[in-house]
């Protein structure tokens, strides 16, 4: 019998007990799982080819092209966690905003939010709608991944999307994003509460299509104060985070966060993904009894296999065997660092954290 051909309860267990799923509920695992933030990309001679054909868009809407490069990913690393690919912006068209992946600069949003009346034309995602492609490369995926192997579905998290749909762009000060927080509260909670009200619907889809886990990408949320954060953020996220269909681990990744930490526990996410600006077992003691994912400097990846060794051995020391550690880089793969490298990351936290032998 092949794996399509098994029923889904009997497929369900071979996922759930996986050793990425044991680590998201902090169970005892053979060894450490890992799987990397941007594994299937820029950095790999086979996705350049690909895009060499499509622009990036039409890849993400390519539901046998999405499948096809998050399955390669995984077959070529041996890593323990499939994403899906896609990006965190496909959400913002249903949205109604114009967003554009501009060749060199990265992804610009032609009419982004700078006032009040701004967000009132802005809809809510209502159950996910408008965003099939996304569902339809999750069941293909799903359907081409062994059955050993979890699928991770993924948003940007409400502050990552908000300041990206009022800044257009990236941002170093979040100038515009700020000025909407501090001068039209109004604005922001309305704006936040769209966009939550768009993600719950979106993420519990992409759990009915077949994900195992989702995990809520913050990347920028580290340009706040921890007051901020408590005021403007965290009642946001924890709302997300209540509304994701009971029994599906919620992994919530941010950098540069390590003055945020105990808040960012606080949304009730059951993984929490830290970058390498801190220490990792610190980081675990300050947050306690929740799972931790990280955190690895993906510029190490440019350094030589002993180099990576040596860093993954100290990584794995600060987890100390304790359950509950997925290992991964502080942010994604790198553009141009060596697949070779990547490999032998992977390969390095399998050998050095195998218990069985121990
Ligand atoms: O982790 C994964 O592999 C899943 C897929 C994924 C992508 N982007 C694919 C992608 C995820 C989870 C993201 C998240 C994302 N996208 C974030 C938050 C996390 C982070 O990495 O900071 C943000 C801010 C974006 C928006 C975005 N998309 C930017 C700023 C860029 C351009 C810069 C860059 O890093 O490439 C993208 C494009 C993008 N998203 C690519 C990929 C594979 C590269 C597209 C290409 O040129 O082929």
């Amino acid at each position: 019998m092949s794996l399509r051909e098994v029923p889904v309860s009997v497929s369900a267990r071979l996922w759930q007990d996986s050793p990425f799923m044991k680590a998201c509920r902090r169970e005892a695992t053979p060894f450490t799982p890992v799987w990397l933030m941007r594994q299937a990309g820029r950095y790999m001679k086979e996705y350049r080819d690909l895009r060499d054909r499509n622009s990036f868009l039409d890849l993400c809407k390519d539901s046998d092209l999405a499948a096809e490069v998050t399955v390669y990913a995984v077959q070529r690393l041996g890593v323990d966690a499939a994403i899906l690919f896609s990006d965190i912006l496909v959400l913002v068209e249903p949205m109604g905003l114009m967003l554009e992946y501009a060749k060199g600069d990265g992804p610009v949003i032609h009419n982004p939010l700078r006032m009040a009346a701004d967000v009132s034309r802005l809809s809510s995602v209502k159950d996910g709608s408008g965003l099939e492609f996304v569902y339809d490369a999750i069941r293909k995926t799903r359907k081409d991944l062994p059955g050993h192997i979890p699928l991770i579905g993924f948003a940007g998290a409400p502050f990552t999307l908000a300041s990206y749909m009022i800044e257009g762009k990236g941002s170093r000060h979040f100038i515009h994003t700020k000025s909407m927080m501090y001068t039209e509260p109004d604005a922001w909670h309305r704006l936040m509460t769209k966009i939550i009200q768009s993600l719950i619907g979106y993420l519990n889809a992409q759990i009915s299509a077949g994900a195992q886990v989702v995990q809520l990408f913050d990347s920028w949320v580290g340009c706040l104060s921890p007051q901020d954060y408590q005021k403007y953020v965290l009642p946001y996220t924890r709302q997300v985070i209540q509304g994701i269909q009971e029994g599906t681990p919620v992994i919530y990744f941010g950098t540069e966060t390590a003055t945020l930490l105990e808040l960012m526990k606080d949304t009730g996410c059951h993984v929490l993904g830290v970058d390498w600006r801190v220490e990792l077992d610190a980081a675990w003691a300050r947050i306690g009894d929740v799972a931790i994912q990280g955190n690895l400097d993906p510029a190490v990846l440019f350094a030589e296999t002993p180099e990576i060794r040596r860093q993954v051995r100290r990584i794995l020391d600060q987890a100390a065997g304790r359950p509950g550690h997925i290992f991964n880089l502080g942010h994604g793969v790198l553009p141009n660092t060596p697949v070779g490298h990547v490999k032998a990351l992977i390969d390095a936290v399998h050998e050095l954290s195998d218990r069985s032998l121990k």
